[in-house]
């Protein structure tokens, strides 16, 4: 019965990919319901360290089943290669199964984004090139392709010129590309249907089956509230729901069957890409953050921006997701700091604001109110209950609970797996 939701509460890469993992060999189904291989989840498991994109973190568990939900979007030469990549290294892959109603990326959305991007100039969002914008943008304008499509060919050729038809001309006459030939395209897409067939089903149906046998399903999201298409910082996002009500658009799982929400978040701020950022940091702090959080993309490989703490941003994830538990991770990476700065409001154009400001313009404009805690220099990734960490960074997770919406009941001090200290469990 259980369906507990895993979201990102800042700009992602706050550790999801770690969060599903610990849980995954009690789970049953790990559901990616958002986005597609612009995600970068790292895991480490002992000496192996794994970076996954468009497959569910939950792959790397062998009694679960990975699920690619209906609201991904999905580059099919990026998941065979991922694939293969797993098979080499003894990791079984044989249980995934991908919803036919999930949205194919096709070349020319890739072409798309990266061209837009361009044009854009300086007001670029920052996008890691995959296409995801524009497959998302087909698909609202009811011009995508799904997985269903490529085992019709008819259908499927029909779906791909009518696709082009308008995208020929903005890239020829807007952009000066060349012209997209729809043969090039379905040949591609229909050389992936044999490998293709047997992992398509109707998922919501097998998901609404195993919750009705009393199965776990975890629901991994990709990017974060920061990122979300709605609930983010417009227009610097990405292009899905990567929060709680996403998980049930993008999964077909019912609002009523969610039992859990944890929140992701880091014991300070990054993002990547373009976009406003208030805590954000221009000096030896900030370098330090990157240096010892090893803070560059997964995906693209950019330094990551780092700032301190964000409490009214978490607050924010917490309302708009129903947060039940937070994990808090790389705790460890906060070592060595004499006090520690953590933004509790932001002061907008001279006035004291405790929330997300309503407006853009506002969220632009906002400075981060400090408050300071007691730093330590003790190494702590080698702590395992609450009591081993040093006063000092226990009472900066009890201050950081109190103004952050939801109770801290998992902290993270290290990458791998066994670096984890549990207060509360989190099924
Ligand atoms: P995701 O996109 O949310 O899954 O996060 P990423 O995998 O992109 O980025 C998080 C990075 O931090 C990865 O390299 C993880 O291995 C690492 N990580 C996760 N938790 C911790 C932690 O508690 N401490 C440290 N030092 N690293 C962590
Ligand atoms: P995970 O799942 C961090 C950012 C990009 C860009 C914006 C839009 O690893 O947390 P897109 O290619 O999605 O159209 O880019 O969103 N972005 C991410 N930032 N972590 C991610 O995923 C991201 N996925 C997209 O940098 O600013
Ligand atoms: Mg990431």
């Amino acid at each position: 019965m259980p369906a507990v939701v895993i979201v990102g509460a800042q700009w992602g890469d706050e550790g999801k990919g770690k969060a599903t993992d610990i849980l995954g060999s009690r789970v049953d189904y790990v559901v990616k319901f958002n986005g597609g291989n612009n995600a970068g989840h790292t895991v480490v498991i002992g000496d192996q360290k794994y970076a996954l994109h468009l497959l569910p973190s939950g792959i790397l568990s062998p009694g679960c089943v990975p699920v690619i939900g209906n609201g991904v979007v999905v580059d099919l030469k990026v998941l065979f290669e991922e694939i293969d990549g797993l098979n080499e290294r003894g990791i079984d892959t044989s249980k995934l199964v991908i919803s036919s109603n999930a949205h194919v990326i096709a070349d020319y959305n890739r072409t798309m984004d990266k061209v837009a991007e361009r044009f854009l100039g300086s007001r670029k969002i920052g996008t890691t090139g995959r296409g995801i914008g524009p497959t998302y943008a087909d698909k609202m304008n009811r011009l995508g392709i799904r997985v269903q499509d490529l085992f019709d060919e008819k259908i499927l050729r029909q779906k791909v010129e009518g696709a082009l038809e308008l995208k020929n001309q903005i890239l020829t006459k807007i952009y000066n590309r060349r012209a997209v030939e729809v043969d090039e395209i379905v040949e591609e897409l229909l050389s992936y249907v044999d490998r293709l067939r047997p992992m398509m089903a109707d998922t919501p149906l097998l998901l609404h089956e195993a919750l009705a046998a009393d199965k776990t399903v975890l629901l991994e999201a990709g990017q974060a509230t920061l990122l979300d298409v709605d609930h983010g910082t417009y227009p610097f996002v990405t292009s899905s729901s990567a929060t709680t009500g996403g998980a049930c658009t993008g999964s077909g799982i019912a609002p009523t069957e969610i039992t859990r929400v944890i929140g992701i978040v880091k014991a300070y701020a990054t993002r990547v890409g373009e976009g406003p950022f208030p805590t954000e940091l221009f000096d030896d702090d900030g370098e330090q953050l990157r240096k010892n959080g090893a803070e560059f993309g997964t995906t693209t490989g950019r330094p990551r921006r780092c700032g301190w703490y964000d409490a009214p941003i978490a607050r924010y994830a917490a309302r708009i997701n129903g947060v039940t538990d937070f994990v808090l991770t790389k705790l460890d990476v906060l070592t060595g700091w004499d006090r520690i700065p953590v933004c509790v409001a932001y002061d907008v154009d001279g006035e004291r604001v405790d929330e997300m400001p309503m407006t853009q313009t506002g969220f632009h404009h906002a400075k981060p109110v400090y408050e300071f805690f007691e730093g330590w220099h003790e190494d702590i990734s080698g702590a395992r209950t609450f009591e081993d960490l040093p006063q000092a960074a226990q009472t900066y997770v009890l201050e950081l609970e109190k103004i952050s919406g939801a109770r801290i009941s998992t902290i993270g001090v290290g990458p791998d797996r066994e670096q984890t200290i549990v207060r509360h469990d989190l099924l």
